[in-house]
């Protein structure tokens, strides 16, 4: 699959073909990534509808038999305060299109359990959960949490659930908190990792596709203050987006 030569650079960003480019270059991306590593892996799963190729391409048949499956350990940056059977759930969707159709230990699994009380119920539940997988109450450089990070963006520049103005975008000790108001559609309360969380990782990939996100990924690329701008990581921070959201001036125009 040929890559095209960019007209300008920016550090981390590849511009790929189309969507079908976009989730075969992320799932040879992620399988280089965990196979180079022995021991125990986590990977953390992002929402909404870009990732859904990547899900069903690492579930598919060519795919079964790349990963170390009983060694990954699986999380998600965000979901919806809905039932995990409910279509807005993320993580309904990767059980759907990923974790049902490969051999993945029960136990490998840490979905955010949005059956708590409440979103600060689950966001505490959640925060225990990781903090025991980690061992350790702090999370420390040189260590991190996560082998990969997936990430996205939202129209307004959201990630994860950390929307532009919210106060969830500035938290530095909690690990993962409440949204009890989204910023934009499923308006339905939300639980994310927070941004220091996010990047205790050795790679955060975030996938961008299609003409719908070129106008916020342009003003992300240019720096602008906005949540996946703000985002960070410990280790490579890659933008792996598809011609149609990348900005011109980051590829040839044939
Ligand atoms: C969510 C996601 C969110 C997502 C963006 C992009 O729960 O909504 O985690 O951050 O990545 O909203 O969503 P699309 O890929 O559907 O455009």
């Amino acid at each position: 699959m040929k890559t095209r030569t960019m007209r300008q650079e920016h550090p981390g960003l590849t511009v790929v073909a189309d969507a079908d480019a976009l989730a075969e270059t992320a799932a040879e991306r992620i399988v280089a990534h965990l196979t180079q590593r022995a021991g125990r892996l986590a990977v953390c799963l992002a929402g909404g509808s870009t990732p859904e190729r990547l899900y069903a391409l690492l579930g598919a048949e060519s795919y079964r038999k790349a990963l170390p499956w009983d060694r990954i350990h699986w999380f998600w940056g965000d979901d919806r305060f809905v039932p995990h059977d409910d279509p807005r759930s993320n993580f309904g969707a990767a059980r759907r299109l990923l974790l049902d159709r490969v051999a993945v230990p029960s136990g490998n699994i840490h979905a955010i359990p949005t059956n708590a009380d409440d979103v600060e119920a689950a966001a505490r539940l959640c925060e225990a959960d990781l903090r025991g997988f980690y061992g350790a109450g702090r999370l420390s450089h040189g260590r991190p949490l996560f082998d990969i990070v997936l990430m996205g963006i939202g129209a307004d520049g959201h990630t994860a659930s950390l929307f532009p103005g919210h106060a969830e975008l500035d938290e530095k000790e909690r690990w993962i908190v409440g949204v009890p108001e989204a910023g934009l559609e499923p308006f339905v309360p939300r639980v994310t990792l927070t941004l220091p969380t996010l990047a205790s990782t050795r790679e955060m990939l975030f996938l961008v596709s299609g003409i719908s996100k070129r106008h916020i990924l342009t003003r992300v690329l240019s720096g602008a203050d906005l949540p996946a701008t703000r985002a960070y990581a410990e280790g490579e921070l890659v933008w792996l987006v598809d011609r149609d959201a990348a900005p011109e001036q980051y590829y040839d125009v044939a």
